[in-house]
């Protein structure tokens, strides 16, 4: 739905409540046009820049009911899981302008299977796969090709573990018993996805599209797993460095003409139309880049750093996605780097406690010389408390990656809270 705003001053509801969020509302904040902001759920300290409500990010009804409440002008629907369950499209119908994409394209993320036949319909370099319903079967085709690792996936969404990586037979057969009997990510497991293994270096790399053109982002890199030097189990993110020094100008060229349009335009002849922040996880084989994943919205921890190097203003990016007019507007990015390093909960990302008192903090959850984008906090007495397992991000641009690092982790040392966990080697590799 196409809509103009003359109203300069833009309320927005932000819908969700992690370090993507927080990250979202800063830099939204940035811009002369923002009138005020509201966050649901939010967090204890997303609360110190927005209104915060509790309000369920899953929550389709509720949310519709709180922004016409509000009257806010912009809604921006940040997690995949109500994107997938079709919020945008709840929001449009009830006249919002909204930035995010619809359940039809969402499904780019929220199926494998769907997002797997489509880069082999279309020719979207990706590892080879096969896919299955029934696990003895996906066992036998393990057991036959007898090639390891290899890659086992579960079809729908997961919290971002959905993925094992088998290195022998075992480990596979296992595995799929996790994903398709114990059914530990429930109906998401009911098919899989087994792929080739692929080696390289991993890029993030988001863009935004109004489904007419793209403009990707400044490149990221995530680190996954939760120790130093890539020891340890997969985790939603526990830091990320912008740009990606591995992408070069030529790979960026090579993934533009080989993947980003391409997808654009098989979203759009299947009738799927994406609209919002498309995210590519590339890997930069020996063949040049692969996808890896997609994901229909910001990537979490790399907003962390991609926003703040952001120069054009954000409001109007959004509103020019949601009006299919992004080809109008250039995007600006500052030259040097950002970095930011997350603060986890001794244990995560398996069992860990949470209520623990944070130190270091000012009253407005931040620290001089960086930004400290709140993911798993509450606010209670004047005082922030862990209220997750990624409870922290913090955040610093310098002139480089080396500038930019040392600002971090300076200021990673100032806060504190019982068994937190960092990774110290984030840009390392
Ligand atoms: P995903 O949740 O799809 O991002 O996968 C989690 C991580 O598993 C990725 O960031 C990669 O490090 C790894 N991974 C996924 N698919 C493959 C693959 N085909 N080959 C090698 N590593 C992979
Ligand atoms: N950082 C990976 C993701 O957002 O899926």
């Amino acid at each position: 739905m196409t809509q103009m705003s003359d109203k300069m001053s833009m309320d927005i509801l932000v819908v969700g409540g992690g370090g993507r969020e927080h990250a979202i509302i800063k830099k939204l904040k940035e811009s002369p046009d923002c009138g005020k902001v509201y966050c649901c759920p939010g967090n204890g300290g997303i609360a110190a820049d927005a209104e915060c409500h509790p309000v369920k990010a899953t929550d389709i009804e509720g949310m519709v009911a709180f922004a016409k409440e509000k009257k806010v002008d912009l809604v921006v629907v940040a997690p995949d899981d109500p994107l997938v369950l079709g919020m945008a499209d709840a929001m449009e119908q009830a006249g919002f302008l909204t930035f995010g994409p619809s359940q039809k394209a969402a499904m780019i993320e929220g199926s494998k299977v769907f997002s797997k036949g489509l880069m082999k319909k279309y020719g979207i370099p990706t590892a080879a796969y096969e896919v299955f319903d029934d696990p003895r079967k996906a066992l036998d085709y393990i057991t036959e090709k007898n090639e390891f690792p290899i890659v086992i996936k579960a079809d729908g969404l997961a919290l971002g573990k959905g993925v094992i990586i088998a290195k022998s037979l075992d480990e596979a057969k296992d595995g799929l018993h996790t994903i398709m009997e114990e059914k530990a990510f429930g109906k998401s497991g009911n098919q899989v996805v087994v792929e080739e293994f692929l080696t390289g270096p991993e890029v993030s790399v988001l863009a935004f599209t109004d489904s007419k053109v793209v403009k990707p982002m400044i490149s990221s890199m995530d680190h996954k797993r939760a120790n130093d030097n890539d020891e340890g189990l997969n985790t939603g993110g526990m830091g990320t460095i912008s740009p990606n020094p591995h992408y070069t100008p030529e790979l960026a060229q090579q993934a533009m003409e080989r993947i980003f349009l391409p997808t654009i335009a098989a979203m759009n002849k299947e009738g799927r139309p994406f609209k919002g922040c498309l995210y590519f996880g590339l890997m930069l084989t020996p063949k040049g880049p692969y996808v890896i994943e997609y994901n229909c919205r910001f990537g979490d921890p790399e907003t962390q750093v991609v926003l703040p190097m952001l120069q054009t203003d954000l409001i109007a990016i959004m509103k020019a996605v949601a009006n299919e007019t992004l080809g109008e507007l250039e995007i600006k990015w500052r030259d040097g780097a950002c970095t930011c390093v997350i603060l986890a909960s001794g244990g995560y990302p398996q069992k860990y406690a949470t209520g623990k008192e944070i130190s270091g903090l000012d009253e407005k959850g931040q620290v001089a010389g960086a930004t400290v984008y709140h993911a798993g906090t509450k606010a209670e007495n004047g005082k922030y408390l862990t209220a997750g397992g990624r409870v922290l991000g913090v955040s610093a641009v310098g002139k480089d990656l080396e500038e930019a690092l040392g600002k971090s982790y300076d200021c990673v040392k100032k806060i504190s809270f019982e068994n937190m966990h960092y990774r110290t080697d984030i840009g390392r590799h």
